[in-house]
């Protein structure tokens, strides 16, 4: 579908010799996009984006995980204007209504009435600040040894130092070693469970629980400050865990009074059909680090909600102070963006709609199964889906890196309009939460077709 065009050819042929002589793109080898020449866009409305060559796609992972109230929303653009045109941002150690109310509106939202949140530029921050801050609890509350991070295989917590420790090693580059006292659990997954037979996602839990208690108590407890995990990993392969993983996580670590921080950078605000993801398992965990959502991606931000119980022990003088400080952490036109993104996605009921919805997407989805290189469909909890690709049905053996799922399965995708950039083994899902029916049939089409396409080529 071509829309009106405003870059010239001459201008676009421009815009990639910049970009080729002066940009660095983020985790892109530099070769493969100037060679495939880089995409850019020039506008987007609901779940649709126009590049400026004047094409239409829709975007079926949401930007990068967050477009969760929908491209095109003026009101969030207008509120954004009339921040940076009133007071852009307040002098140093003050701060603005906007950015009040927003702290207000998040606890309004959480679990915990009570909770306090500390804002951040982004997921990465978020993390950093959630880690800190439960290091420092664990100190004023008398456990002094206690420095170690427990998080699961094959999580992705973040680029910065700290954060990126947390996650696989592939994402670290050569840094050097990771956060001294990263440990690592094994994460959820039933398609390839962790332990031999047939198990049931109860049996793989109760292992995994285990699992976890038996590494804490390997590990000295007292060492321990914090056990840290998002409720569905995108980067292990959205896998759904039952009632009894979360319940039994959050037992084992309140008895051995580590913090539970649950990372919501991308379920948090709706994602999975409640306005965050541990409200689907029942659990409240001690700090929660989100970004993406709160503001649907129109201004960057991000905060750590921690509870009542967290909060209260940064209460008192200058050594329970949280001595930690991101100049442009909580930035009142980011804030305003998110008060106005949350005030429509609450108005629009896109939360319900995410739930609805996603279940339409889940239910669609089981179609594919019947095809050669389908081995699994995982999703069902909210707008979060996705498909297996593998060689071997029965022994779920993946493709190899040579067969190159990764640059075919976007480039069959784009052809049908569909934009999933990270598609490869899996066929991620993470649409924004207004999606239609409609919509969602066009997703499940494209992937239909591209699949078809792909057992042939293969
Ligand atoms: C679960 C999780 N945590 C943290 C991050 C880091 O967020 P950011 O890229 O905003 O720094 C991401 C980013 O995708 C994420 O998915």
């Amino acid at each position: 579908m071509a829309e009106e065009i405003k870059y010239s050819g001459e201008e676009i042929e421009e815009l990639n010799s910049m970009a080729s002589n002066h940009l660095f793109m983020h985790a892109m080898q530099t070769n493969d996009w100037i060679k495939d020449g880089l995409s850019m866009y020039q506008e987007g409305s609901g779940c649709w984006v126009t590049d400026i060559q004047g094409n239409k796609f829709l975007d079926m992972m949401g930007g990068l995980w967050y477009k969760s109230s929908g491209y095109g929303q003026q009101e969030i653009a207008d509120a954004a204007y009339k921040q940076m045109s009133s007071i852009s941002s307040p002098p140093a150690y003050s701060t603005t209504p906007s950015t009040v109310k927003l702290s207000a509106e998040v606890a309004k939202l959480y679990q915990d009435k009570n909770c306090r949140i500390f804002f951040t530029s982004g997921g990465s921050e978020s993390v950093e600040t959630a880690v800190k801050m439960a290091k420092k609890y664990q100190h004023l509350n008398g456990k002094e040894k206690a420095f170690k991070v427990i998080s699961r295989r094959f999580s992705y917590h973040g680029s910065t130092s700290m954060a990126v420790s947390l996650g696989r090693a592939s994402y670290s580059d050569p840094m050097g070693p990771e956060m001294i006292g990263t440990v690592y659990v094994p994460n959820y997954d039933a398609y390839r469970p962790p332990i031999p037979g047939n198990p049931s996602p109860d049996e793989i839990s109760e292992w995994l629980v285990k699992e976890l208690e038996t590494t804490i108590i390997h590990n000295d407890p007292a060492t321990i400050a914090a056990f840290i995990a998002e409720p569905v990993s995108t980067s292990a392969g959205i896998h759904i865990a039952p009632d009894s993983y979360w319940q039994g996580i959050r037992e084992v670590t309140e008895k051995y009074g580590i913090l539970m921080i649950a990372d919501e950078v991308i379920t948090g605000y709706g994602r999975l059909g409640e306005w965050f993801g541990t409200m689907v398992w029942d659990v409240t965990p001690d700090l929660t680090t989100t970004a993406k959502a709160l503001t649907s991606g129109y201004a960057p931000l991000g905060a750590v909600i921690a509870t009542e119980k967290v909060a209260n022990a940064f209460l008192g003088g200058k050594k329970e102070t949280f001595s930690h400080l991101l100049t442009f952490g909580g930035h009142p036109v980011a804030t305003a963006a998110g008060l106005a993104n949350l005030k429509i996605m609450k108005e629009q009921k896109m939360v319900e709609n995410a739930k609805e919805m996603g279940s339409y997407l889940f239910d669609r989805l089981q179609e594919l199964r019947k095809y050669k290189y389908v081995g699994d469909v995982r999703g069902g909890k909210g707008l979060l889906a996705t498909v297996e690709i593998v060689k071997d049905k029965g022994t779920k053996e993946k493709f190899s890196e040579e067969d190159n799922l990764y640059g075919i399965m976007p480039k069959l995708l784009k052809e049908r309009g569909l934009l999933s950039y990270r598609a490869g083994d899996q066929i991620s899902m993470c649409p924004p939460l207004n999606i239609s029916k409609e919509e969602i049939d066009i997703i499940f089409n494209g992937i239909e077709s591209t699949i078809i396409d792909f057992e042939n080529k293969i």
